[in-house]
């Protein structure tokens, strides 16, 4: 709990009999593009953390603030900021779990991938910083094109000689989480319960929810799961357009980042049973990353459920075979862009 984590380590042992739960360990969380939209909303979901010790957090700008204001608040971690590249090595050292929400948002009428062009450089930069102090940690990659800035980052780790694919993760959850918030509206069920993995990829028709697996199972017309699969395919639009030039999802994306941060941590500490959809090295597929849901331990995925891949419905086996060129070349064009000489 929140308070027995807010009792020094020191303390605890000598009263060791008092407790018989083992208590939690706790970890160093790197958040690069903190002061960003998601930056912000995520920088306060993991400060509330009972299993956070350090919270350090790094921008090319506005970030003290964000630091100054949150290490106001009474939960264990301590927060730390870094501006700009010159403090980006000293961020990192020591950290458990990297996120990256660092780069530009969409505007309405733009793709995910017109984003290619300032995130990748961005995306790169930051992964090579990461290699360099903290090649151990979980990576979180939310800066889109995320179909491709994964690839980008494991083309850098790779020309480091770090590069674990168990711990290269592109993040998906929002698409889980929109896609379980619908399903439950739709079909009228306590949204707790609903539960729907989404594969793939991180844009327009590579976002595939596969709501026959959704648990507990729905019964579903034709008609309701192609409109609830478009909703989650566009969802992300749909907050841009909503938000009409001030930026993209934010709120629901820190929110499920943070659930990612908290799901990595508690495998991290040696739960077993943790289980979170994300865009990884596969080999489910013929692609090279795929979106599954996975299971995390403490050395990254353990394991990659293929069983949401059985006995797909028809309409589910099209969608999979559609998205197949759009994901792949995403991939491929990450690749190259890091391949490249500079
Ligand atoms: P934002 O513009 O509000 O914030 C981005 C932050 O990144 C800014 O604070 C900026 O200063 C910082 N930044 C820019 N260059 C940097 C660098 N080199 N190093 C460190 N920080 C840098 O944008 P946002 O709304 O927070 O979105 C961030 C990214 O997340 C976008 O690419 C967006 O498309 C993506 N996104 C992904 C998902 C997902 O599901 N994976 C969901 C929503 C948004
Ligand atoms: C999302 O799904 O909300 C994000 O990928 C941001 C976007 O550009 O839609």
């Amino acid at each position: 709990t929140l308070r027995e984590s807010c009792v020094p380590k020191a303390q605890k042992q000598s009263h060791g009999s008092e407790y018989r739960l083992q208590p939690p360990e706790s970890y160093k969380v790197a958040i690069l593009g903190a002061s960003g939209g998601i930056g912000q909303p995520l920088s306060l979901l993991v400060k509330m953390s009972p299993l956070v010790s350090a919270l350090h957090l790094y921008d090319i700008a506005n970030v003290k603030g964000v630091a100054a204001d949150l290490s106001h608040c009474n939960t264990p971690s301590q927060v730390l900021d870094f501006t700009g590249a010159s403090e980006l090595a000293d961020c990192l050292v020591g950290v458990d779990v990297v996120v990256i929400p660092a780069g530009v948002p969409r505007k309405p009428g733009m793709s995910r991938d017109d984003l290619f062009n300032i995130n990748a450089g961005i995306v790169k930069n930051l992964v090579e910083a990461v290699a360099d102090k903290c090649p151990d940690a979980f990576i979180h990659i939310i800066s889109n094109p995320v179909n491709s800035t994964v690839p980008i980052a494991a083309e850098v780790l790779k020309q480091k000689g770090v590069y674990d694919p168990k711990k290269l993760f592109g993040v998906t959850t929002l698409d889980v989480v929109r896609a379980n918030t619908f399903v439950a509206e739709k079909k009228n069920l306590r949204l707790i319960d609903v539960d729907v993995p989404v594969v793939g990829g991180h844009a327009g028709i590579t976002i595939l929810p596969i709501l026959s697996k959704t648990k507990p199972s729905v019964c579903l017309t034709d008609e309701e799961a192609h409109e609830l699969t478009v909703r989650i395919q566009n969802a992300g639009t749909e907050v841009v357009e909503a938000k009409a030039g001030a930026g993209s999802a934010t709120l629901s994306m820190a929110y499920a980042a943070a659930r990612f941060v908290e799901s990595s941590l508690r495998a991290l500490d040696g739960d077993s049973d943790v289980y979170e959809c994300a865009f990884i090295q596969s080999e489910l597929t013929e692609l090279p990353f795929f979106a599954s849901r996975i299971k995390l331990g403490k050395r990254g995925v353990e394991a990659v459920i293929s069983s949401d891949l059985h006995g797909l419905t028809e309409y589910e086996q099209k969608a999979l075979e559609a998205l197949k060129p759009e994901l792949q070349a995403s991939i491929e064009k990450g690749i190259a862009f890091a391949q490249k000489p500079t």
